[in-house]
């Protein structure tokens, strides 16, 4: 049998390559994809038996995967009756057994990922918004000999897991082969594709680099948050663990804002509890609130802004006998967190904290509002480079709403905790041991 298998010649080092990585990154329409599915079949079909897995951050349905261009490029290498798509249960036959399967990594944790162990190949796509902890879970678990892990993504930020540990990271060189691909390298993009580009080249140039030649996001609109992170994470499926910390964010309206916001967020999952939004309640009804839901979920931490009124909010609550965590969002940024840029402020370091934990799989509610919230403000470097965030005040300058929402999330992200639950457990088993008449032994 032979195959007409013409990949643009610049993929060439990745058909050769016997490395464990294999990357191609770059910009719109360079036959990235392509490239890879059909290398991808054509491996299939001359080692029978092979298993792939094919992988992106999120997947709800086999439309978001790249199913569909896979049976497409073997009904266009002339192969359709060795690869059998098998749509319901989600995978491609392929000969002597072979197969290609499809998932999102939401769908895996550290226990079910030990069901990838058996794949000769992964390719996670679009990968530019991996996380980091998706990736070191992936890494390890794809441990069959002569595995192989692909990526294949459109650069988006220089700080990007995958982009540091594909082009960045010294550590990989030897193990990775990668190529750069823009429009220029395929010969076989079509006219809708071409007048696509134009139109754009006429545009915003940062704009066009970072579609088209494969530059990172710019930099000109200093948006803290992107809406691609925010949406990612609302499309996300939440799932808690027991050793997961459970913090209650309090934004306390202020600035003439008549919305306080109380958020509980278990781990990755701020999902399951909605954030209670209050319209113009005073200090007293919020904290009235407030001890409610520590009543009601236990909370390993209860963080409070305690700008503005908030100190009211915070006085309360103690003198109930409610044990509180006061926040000033002016204050230092008083810890270096890995993966966090040098924060000016106490703000700017939970909003950082909480970028980080959208970015590795942090689940959020599906709102419009919220995610104005997250997108809205702006950031910049001071003086000694380090991130400031927009002030709420600076925000309302602008016509935007203050992120009340957001602040509230972010909130929980102020100090570490310490889960309860297992201290709980170890106290409950404390009790069981203890007798009646002779005391715990
Ligand atoms: N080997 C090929 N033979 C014929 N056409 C090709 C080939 N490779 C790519 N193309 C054409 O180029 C188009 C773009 O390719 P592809 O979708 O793989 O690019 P990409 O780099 O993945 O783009 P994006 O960044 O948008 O994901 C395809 O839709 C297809 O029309
Ligand atoms: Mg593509």
């Amino acid at each position: 049998m032979i195959l007409d298998v013409r990949p643009p010649k610049v993929f060439a080092p990745l058909w050769k390559s016997k490395r464990r990585y294999l990357c191609a990154w770059g910009g719109r329409g360079s036959g990235k994809s392509w490239d890879r599915a059909m290398h991808m079949i054509v491996r299939h079909l001359t080692e029978p038996g092979l298993s792939s897995i094919c992988l992106r951050d999120v997947q709800k349905s086999l439309d978001q995967s790249v199913f569909k261009l896979l049976v497409e490029t073997a009904a266009r290498l002339g192969v359709a009756e060795a690869i059998r798509p098998v749509e319901s249960d989600r995978i491609i036959r392929t000969p002597g057994n072979g197969i290609i399967a499809f998932n999102g990594m939401n769908e895996f944790n550290a226990e079910n990922i030990k069901s990838l162990e058996g794949f000769d190949i992964a390719w996670w796509e679009e990968a530019a918004t991996a996380g980091q902890g998706p990736l070191d879970m992936l890494r390890p678990t794809l441990r069959k000999p002569g595995s192989q892990i692909w990526f294949t993504y459109n650069p988006r930020l220089r700080s990007d897991p995958v982009d540091v540990m594909m082009r960045q990271d010294a550590r990989f060189a030897d193990s990775r082969t990668v190529v750069e691909a823009n429009w220029r390298d395929n010969p076989f993009r079509g006219p809708e594709l071409e007048e696509e580009r134009l139109l754009d080249l006429a545009g915003d140039e940062a704009r066009y680099r970072h579609i088209w030649e494969g530059d990172y996001e710019a930099e000109s609109d200093m948006q803290f948050i992107g809406g691609g992170l925010v949406r990612e994470a609302m499309a996300r499926q939440p799932f808690s663990q027991i050793g997961d910390e459970l913090v209650l964010g309090v934004d306390v309206a202020r600035f003439g804002d008549d919305r306080s916001v109380i958020w509980a967020r278990r781990g990755r999952d701020a999902q399951t509890e909605l954030p209670i939004i209050m319209k113009g309640a005073d200090t007293m009804a919020v904290a009235a609130r407030v001890m409610a839901e520590i009543d009601r979920l236990h909370p390993d931490g209860v963080f409070i802004d305690e700008g503005g009124v908030g100190g009211g909010v915070i006085d309360r609550c103690r003198q109930m006998g409610y044990s509180v965590v006061g926040v000033n969002f002016g204050g230092k940024a008083d810890r270096a967190i890995e993966g966090v840029p040098k924060c000016r402020n106490k703000r700017a370091q939970m909003w950082a904290t909480m970028r980080e934990w959208l970015r590795s799989g942090g689940c959020i509610p599906d709102s419009r509002d919220l995610e104005m919230d997250l997108t809205g403000p702006l950031y910049s470097f001071d003086v000694n480079n380090a991130i400031e965030i927009e002030k709420k005040s600076d925000m309302k300058k602008r016509g935007v709403s203050s992120p009340d929402e957001a602040d509230a999330l972010a909130l929980t992200f102020a100090y570490p905790v310490v889960p309860r639950s297992i201290q709980r457990q170890q106290e409950a088993r404390a009790q069981e041991d203890w007798h009646p008449v002779w005391g715990s032994q």
